[in-house]
């Protein structure tokens, strides 16, 4: 399997490349004071994140067409873990399974664990083949930490972390997740999103943050791109900032006085209080 052996090639190289390899495996955004928005309800979301959580949070407004669109390659994998966890372990159990900043590696038992991966296993083998396969043989062949090497270091905080999802603020809505992206269609796409083709086309597009690597014939390309997939009314995250005077680095938004867009102050994230915002295009 190509996957297993690009895994394995950066898990042999005894370093942490810059390129997009490595997941996050919580959000960084604060999906839950942006969500609102947008109309999502039985609307088609195209969305970044190799966390999925974008998608999973989506679901429980009954968004149910879903694609996620991430450079990371091991992004679709990861979500088929998520999701098994999410099916087979309580809140505190998954949190404490995934979250890499409860506390440090060595000490958090849960963390990656082989006996937490064995109770979950069944329910990923019967969601995805391909994500077991690799998840089983990672899990039987690697330390945890090297598999811990797959994952960027958490930037939040457990308790930002909790604020930033819905579907992890309480146990109700984390067991109604489980039924919502049970009956949600969410779909994979490993590409550069400046050069993504597709036929769909999409009611909402969130952009994360991905504009602040881009030069600005890429930051072009993209919203050329998005725009072309966006459907007449839709929505588009463009970039989502950490605080409200940020800009797109080398392309001021001034450069988008073509586009109807609007800059919309939503919560912080708990750890700092200063507001985030995001920059939001409406297609007309
Ligand atoms: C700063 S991270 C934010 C992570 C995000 N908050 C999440 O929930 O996963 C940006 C995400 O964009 C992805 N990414 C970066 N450049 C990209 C590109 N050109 N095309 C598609 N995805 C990209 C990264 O792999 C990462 O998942």
């Amino acid at each position: 399997m190509e996957i297993l052996n690009r895994i394995e090639d950066y898990l042999s190289n005894d370093f942490y490349s810059s390129d997009f390899f490595q997941l996050y495996s919580f959000t960084t955004e604060n999906i839950n004071g942006y969500m609102q928005f947008f109309e999502l309800k039985d609307k088609t979301l195209l969305t970044i994140g190799s966390s999925s959580d974008q998608a999973i949070n989506a679901t429980l407004v009954r968004c149910n067409d879903i694609t996620v669109c991430d450079i990371c390659p091991l992004t679709k994998y990861f979500y088929y873990l998520k999701l098994a966890s999410l099916l087979v372990l309580n809140r505190e159990e998954f949190l404490g399974f995934l979250c890499k900043k409860q506390c440090d590696i060595e000490s958090n038992k849960h963390l990656l664990s082989r006996t937490i991966f064995n109770r979950v296993k069944n329910a990923l083998k019967s969601l995805d083949y391909e994500s077991y396969y690799i998840w089983e043989y990672l899990f039987m062949n690697y330390k945890k930490s090297d598999i811990e090497k797959l994952f960027r270091r958490d930037i939040n905080d457990l308790e930002s972390i909790i604020y930033c999802n819905r579907y992890l603020k309480n146990d109700y809505n984390y067991n109604h997740a489980r039924e919502t992206v049970m009956n949600a269609s969410i779909d994979f796409i490993t590409e550069d999103i400046t050069k993504l083709y597709t036929n769909k086309s999409f009611d909402n597009i969130w952009l994360s943050n991905v504009a602040n690597y881009l030069n600005s014939q890429d930051i072009n390309s993209m919203i050329k791109n998005c725009s072309r997939m966006l459907n007449d009314n839709g929505k588009m995250l463009l970039c989502y900032f950490w605080n409200t005077s940020m800009t797109i680095k080398g392309f001021p938004i001034e450069q988008l006085s073509s586009f109807e867009s609007e800059r919309i102050k939503i919560p912080g994230i708990l750890k700092d209080k200063s507001k985030n915002s995001i920059l939001v295009y409406t297609k007309k």
